[in-house]
This record gives structure tokens, C-alpha cells and sequence, in this order.
């Protein structure tokens, strides 16, 4: 099929390159001049496991292709997916200005083009309920191309997106008309391994579905965080919880793990556009402002354990943060807890000296000269009196912990993600605070500080 890409940010390139891969003829449109000659040069802006090589493949074959222009890129399509930018205004509605702005640019380029087809606008998009119908309407008024409009959430998740792409639990699409439904059945064929993942619904139900499901594993990880208070109260290991709590096959093991908070670029946006939608339809959503509670509060309950088990006054002293992503194999710092934390340290007069695999030079851009910045995380703890862990790198847990003690002021390690092994942590001498698990509180005492 010929496919057009309105967009090439994360989604969009991330989409675009898999229906390349399974055969589809894809050509994405990027205004951002900058990105644009990137992509035509065959270099992927974004840091994406898999994503890069894909691209090169694909590019190669000419199964995918770049350009700034939408006429060039609609000329030929069946289906166009809208993947641009839902940013939450001041007030937390969603700014819809670049969706109805792009919906309306391909069908003006239609309309020029004399297309005689019906073409088939998805929009991927989160969006509140009601927004696929409004645009429908909106692109009905103001134009005069012929398409029909399908909602078609997006799952991926930063770090395994090409897999979570090609590999999808479900298909979820949202119509109004049953040729839609057979359009999006032909476009996703080689993904679809069982005809019960492949969803119809109304544009609502999709649209709602988004949310619900980002909203109910925010939820999770909330709740395994707020029973992090008590299982450190009475001694409790959380991870053994999780091991209990998840065997339950009515519960499962997924999204149970206990740490500092979420972070990224969707729970947080899409359980706050919950709020709103919830606001829109005339009640107060008490199951979403608990999720938004908890995981601020848990953000700031970690930085706090660093101040209170410091064992010296929190002003002057240098803590090493490892871990700036919101998550591992990625460089996106959106809405990390390592933000919450290190602005937290600063504030209380601490130095801050921070390392990350990939998310460094994002993190610089936002607190400049206010951080000690660390090509390695050794370097970082050496001569600091506490490392604090906010993401989970799993090139943490094999560092030289002997030799990383030796050089710290105090081995002292917070960590805000559970990676490190307690057995490693206690034989080589480190005081450990895991997150709702018992401390390695080892006889060794902190050595002090001269
Ligand atoms: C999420 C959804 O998983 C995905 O379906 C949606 O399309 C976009 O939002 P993403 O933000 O990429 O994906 O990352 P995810 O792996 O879901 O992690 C989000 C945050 O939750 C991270 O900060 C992560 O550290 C945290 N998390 C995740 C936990 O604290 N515990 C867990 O058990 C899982």
C-alpha cells in the first residue's frame, strides 16, 4: 500500500520504518529542516534501539522515503497517518491546532490534486474523546477531498518500540464505517497473528481506550510505590510482594515494579488529560488525582531518604546521580524523576555531579552549569558522599563497586530503581537503601568525612 506519514517524530518515524519493513511504500513527511536533512541523509534524529538499522534497509530499497512537502507525499496514498504533536495547553486541555492544521493541509492537497479516491486519514495521535469525530466533521466543512477519519492508538514504549511495533498485543482501530475497518485489516495484515487482536470500535471507544490503559499502569506502578511506605514501615521486601501479587494470573507480573516514579512523555500527559476529560464531562476523576499524588509525592519521598539517612547536613555535600532518562535505552529526560531529585538536592544545597548513558546532553540543556557533568558514573561517585540511582542502566549493576567505594567519601548508595544486588552492595562494604526493601545497613560504618 502507499502510505503517507504526516510527522516524523518519534511515532511517526517509528511507524513509518515498520510498514516499510513489512512492505508498505512510505513517504514521511518532516517539516523541521534540520530533522528533514537527517532523515534524507539517512540518519534517524532519534535514539531508538533497532530503529537506526531498520532505517538504513528500508531507506536503501527506497521503500521509504523523506521529503517536507504533504502534496508530494498524499499524491499517491491510500491511507495518511497523522502523527503530530498533542501538546497539553496551559490549562491541560490538548492543543489540537497541529492535528486540525495537518488534517487540513492534506486535504487541500487532495482537493489540488483532483484525487478521485477515497483516502483514509488515521489519526495516531492521543487525543481526547470526541477529537476524531470533531476533526471528521471539521475536515468535512472545510474541504473538499474525499476521505474517511480512523482513530488508531499507539502502544509503543521508548527503548523497544520497533519490537512493540512489529510484535503488537493489539490492533486497536476506531471508525465509523466498516470500509474503514477493511482498510486498516489490509494495512496491518503481516502484524496481525490472531484475528482477536486486531479491535474495532467507535472513534470514542479508541480514543478512550489510550488513555484508560496508560491511566491503569501508571496505576499500578502507583500503587506498588505507595505500598513501598509499607513494606519499608514493617519490614517488608516489595519485590517479594510483586513475585506474590503478580503470580495471580487476574493480576500479572507487568508494571509492578517499584521505584522512584514515572516519568516519560505519556503517563504523565495522559494521566493528566484524564483529569481534564474527566473535568469536560462534569465529575472530579478521584482514581486519576490519587495516581498524579502518589507519584509526585514518591519523587520527592526518595530525595528526601537521601537527606534524612545522609548522615551529615545535606548543604555542601556532593551526591553523584546516576541515571537522567526517564527510563533505560533511552535519551528522553521528559518528566524523569532524576528532575524531581536533582532539583530537590539543589535547593537543599547539595552538589550535584550526574551521569547517563544517553540522556546527558538533554539534561544539560536544562540545568547547565548547576551540575557537575559526568562522562562515567565511577568518576561521578568518586569523592561524593552518596550516589543516588534514578535510572535503571543495566550497565549499573556491573561496575566496580569495590573500587567505587574505595573512592567514594562515604559508600553510600540510594537506590531509586531496585537494581543493584543487595549481596554485592553488602560485601563490598556500602550502606544500600533500596526502595521498599530492607537496607544493607553494613557494620562497616560510613567512613568520616576529615
Ligand atoms: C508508555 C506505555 O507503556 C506505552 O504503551 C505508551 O504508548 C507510551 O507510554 P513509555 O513511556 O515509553 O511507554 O515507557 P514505559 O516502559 O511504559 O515506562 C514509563 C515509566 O514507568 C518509566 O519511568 C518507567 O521507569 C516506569 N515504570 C515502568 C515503573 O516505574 N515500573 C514499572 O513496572 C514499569
Amino acid at each position: 500500500m502507499d502510505v503517507a506519514i504526516i510527522g516524523c517524530g518519534y511515532v511517526g518515524l517509528v511507524t513509518g520504518t515498520c510498514l516499510a519493513a513489512i512492505g508498505h511504500t512510505v513517504k514521511g513527511v518532516e517539516k523541521d529542516p534540520r530533522k528533514l536533512k537527517s532523515l534524507q541523509d539517512g540518519h534517524c534524529p532519534i535514539f531508538e534501539p533497532g530503529l537506526q538499522e531498520l532505517l538504513n534497509e528500508n531507506y536503501a530499497s527506497g521503500q521509504i522515503q523523506f521529503t517536507g512537502n504533504v502534496k508530494d507525499a498524499v499524491r499517491d496514498a491510500e491511507v495518511v497517518f497523522l502523527c503530530v504533536g498533542t501538546p497539553p495547553k496551559p490549562d491541560g486541555t490538548v492543543d489540537m491546532s497541529y492535528l486540525e492544521g495537518a488534517g487540513k493541509e492534506v486535504c487541500d492537497a487532495l482537493a489540488e490534486l483532483k484525487s478521485e479516491y477515497l483516502v483514509t486519514i488515521i489519526v495516531k495521535s492521543t487525543v481526547p474523546a470526541g477529537t476524531n469525530r470533531k476533526l471528521y466533521n471539521f475536515l468535512r466543512e472545510q474541504t473538499k477531498a474525499y476521505v474517511q477519519v480512523v482513530s488508531n492508538p499507539e502502544f509503543l514504549k521508548e527503548g523497544t518500540a520497533v519490537q512493540d511495533c512489529l510484535n503488537p498485543d493489539r490492533i486497536v482501530v476506531g471508525g465509523e464505517s466498516p470500509e474503514a475497518f477493511r482498510m486498516m485489516r489490509r494495512l496491518y495484515d503481516p502484524l496481525i497473528k490472531r484475528e482477536e487482536n486486531f479491535l474495532t470500535m467507535n472513534w470514542e471507544s479508541a480514543e478512550l481506550t489510550k488513555y484508560a490503559a496508560n491511566s491503569m499502569l501508571a496505576a499500578r506502578i502507583s500503587f506498588m510505590n505507595e505500598m513501598t511506605i509499607l513494606c519499608e514501615h514493617y519490614g517488608a521486601d516489595i519485590e517479594d510482594l510483586r513475585k506474590g501479587m503478580g503470580s495471580d494470573t487476574r493480576i500479572g507480573p507487568a508494571f509492578l515494579r517499584a521505584g522512584c516514579g514515572y516519568g516519560g512523555s505519556c503517563f504523565p500527559k495522559d494521566v493528566a488529560a484524564m483529569e481534564h476529560i474527566s473535568k469536560a464531562a462534569g465529575y472530579t476523576n478521584l482514581f486519576v488525582d490519587a495516581i498524579q499524588t502518589v507519584n509526585s509525592n514518591q519523587k520527592r519521598r526518595f530525595a528526601e531518604k537521601i537527606v534524612q539517612k545522609l548522615g551529615r547536613p545535606i548543604e555542601g555535600a556532593t551526591i553523584a546521580v546516576w541515571g537522567l532518562a526517564f527510563k533505560a535505552d533511552t535519551d528522553d529526560i521528559r518528566e524523569s524523576a532524576a528532575i524531581d531529585v536533582i532539583r530537590y538536592l539543589l535547593d537543599k544545597g547539595a552538589i550535584v555531579r550526574a551521569h547517563d548513558y544517553k540522556g546527558m546532553e538533554h539534561m544539560k540543556a536544562l540545568f547547565k552549569d548547576e551540575v557537575e557533568w559526568c562522562g562515567d558514573p565511577v568518576t561521578a561517585a568518586a569523592g561524593a558522599d552518596a550516589v543516588a540511582i534514578t535510572t535503571d542502566w543495566p550497565q549499573y549493576t556491573t561496575l566496580p563497586f569495590r573500587k567505587i567505594a574505595a573512592t567514594m567519601n562515604t559508600p553510600l548508595i540510594f537506590d531509586g530503581r531496585n537494581c543493584l544486588h543487595r549481596d554485592v552492595m553488602r560485601e563490598n562494604g556500602f550502606q544500600y537503601y533500596p526502595m521498599g526493601r530492607p537496607p544493607v545497613e553494613n557494620k562497616l560504618r560510613l567512613k568520616q568525612k576529615v
